[in-house]
């Protein structure tokens, strides 16, 4: 994919929904009692991925003529008849495990090279806990196999401070006895609990801690998925380096857990506002409008980072276009993602001329650099691939993205969307 210069980006966006809210909804839809309906449902593989594991469970999963995705939930699921097949997503593997933990057959789960390569020992660890028999190859990566049960509740501190570690336990906790709790070092994204809520489930949370109490009943629901901010972050990014820009995103997801990085371009010195700010199932949607305003710069750390983390390659990528640039500290976790982002991020800006000092958790990449175009290698990452292509926008003279297909995990529309807003 080539990415020309662009002089400006302008324009209203509506985006398809958001990843890690599809991701779930999918899966509790399979094991509520009813048809689960889900509009705006990601367009992206890896809920695909999501979707085809449920299927393999024995529910039976549609899209309407409105486009609609129309889930029937199972009041048992069915033993597979081959490995579940996760693909790319990493999402997909972890937090159905959880589920898959509760029930009374075995089974396999793999994914393609990259997910082969993710550490699962994450997830395993509490599963076991609470007696689910699992397998991995060496090192605790995929594939998976895993022998479920009746499980006993447990109380996890959670040493990574990670979504879908909390997922997969608080799932697993539905097929537990007793009460199952779950405490984090950061608070991470809490769809999960929002989304067991919209189910039916009664759920506690204090601070970092989230419980629920095991044997509660699914109901299906009838939801429209918020759009991803993740995806827009690549727009509101791009939008964030003109003097002209003016940007609308709307039905946008805005949970306070996921919508740091409108904080982080304010503190840059981007202009935001949001309105129309509304409750869809416990997740906060709205509409953001960005304009251009002189971007300074920033450091990012500890909490922030966990937040941020789908969304520090595109911050990384712009960095060299602030005044000031951009420090990121305490996301190690970066290095174990669909790629080592941390390494990639790093090597491209540096084919495209850039500074920067790449550090075991993070990296630091010094403002006011001019970036030239060049040729990225995204390493099959769909956020690499996305983030780089906006960075390009910015540079001087074209640049090519290798991999740019990769896009299609979470934002099959992305290049089109990009161009539709792109001014030249
Ligand atoms: C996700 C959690 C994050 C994130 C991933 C989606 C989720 O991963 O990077 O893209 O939907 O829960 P970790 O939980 O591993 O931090």
């Amino acid at each position: 994919m080539i990415v020309r210069p662009a002089k400006n980006v302008l324009g209203a966006l509506r985006l398809p929904g958001d990843k890690s809210i599809s991701h779930r909804y999918g899966m509790l839809a399979a094991i509520a009692r009813g048809t689960t309906r889900l509009s705006n449902f990601s367009t992206g593989a890896d809920c695909a991925s999501t979707l085809a594991c449920v299927r393999q469970l024995g529910c039976e999963v549609r899209k309407n003529s409105d486009g609609i995705i129309e889930i029937d939930g199972r009041e048992r699921l069915q033993p597979p008849a081959q490995s579940l097949d996760c693909g790319n997503s990493g999402s997909t593997m972890r937090m159905i495990s959880g589920i898959l933990a509760g029930q009374d057959f075995a089974c396999d789960l793999h994914g393609d090279e990259s997910l082969s390569r993710r550490p699962m020992g994450r997830i395993m660890v509490p599963l076991r806990q609470m007696g689910a028999q699992i397998s991995a190859a060496a090192g605790d990566r995929p594939p998976l196999h895993i022998q479920g049960g009746m499980l006993r509740a447990i109380e996890y501190t959670t040493p990574i401070a990670s979504a879908q570690i909390k997922s997969a336990v608080l799932f697993a906790g539905l097929f537990a006895e007793g009460e199952t709790a779950v405490e984090e070092p950061h608070r991470t994204r809490d769809h999960s609990e929002q989304a067991l809520r919209a189910f039916g489930v009664e759920l506690s949370r204090s601070r970092n801690r989230a419980t629920l109490r095991g044997g509660q009943k699914l109901q299906a629901i009838q939801a429209s998925v918020p759009g991803d901010i993740s995806s827009a972050a690549f727009f509101l990014c791009a939008a964030a380096l003109f003097p002209d820009s003016n940007l609308v995103i709307e039905n946008l997801l805005l949970n306070p857990t996921r919508a740091s990085l409108l904080d982080v371009l304010t503190a840059l010195g981007a202009r935001i506002s949001v309105i129309n700010l509304e409750d869809h199932h416990g997740e906060l949607v709205g509409t953001v409008k960005l304009e251009h305003g002189a971007l300074k710069g920033t450091t990012i750390a500890g909490g922030q980072s966990v937040a941020l983390i789908d969304e520090l390659p595109v911050l990384a990528a712009i960095a060299p276009y602030t005044r000031d640039g951009i420090d990121i500290h305490d996301a190690k976790e970066l290095r174990v993602k669909e790629s080592d982002r941390i390494a990639l991020v790093a090597s491209n800006l540096r084919a495209m001329g850039a500074d920067c000092e790449e550090r075991e958790d993070g990296l630091r990449v010094p403002g006011n650099q001019k970036l030239h175009g060049a040729e990225i290698d995204s390493g099959g990452d769909h956020r690499i691939a996305m983030a780089f292509a906006v960075a390009a926008l910015g540079a001087d003279g074209e640049s090519t993205i290798k991999g740019a297909e990769s896009a299609r995990i979470s934002f099959p529309e992305f290049f089109e969307m990009l161009e539709s807003v792109a001014e030249r």
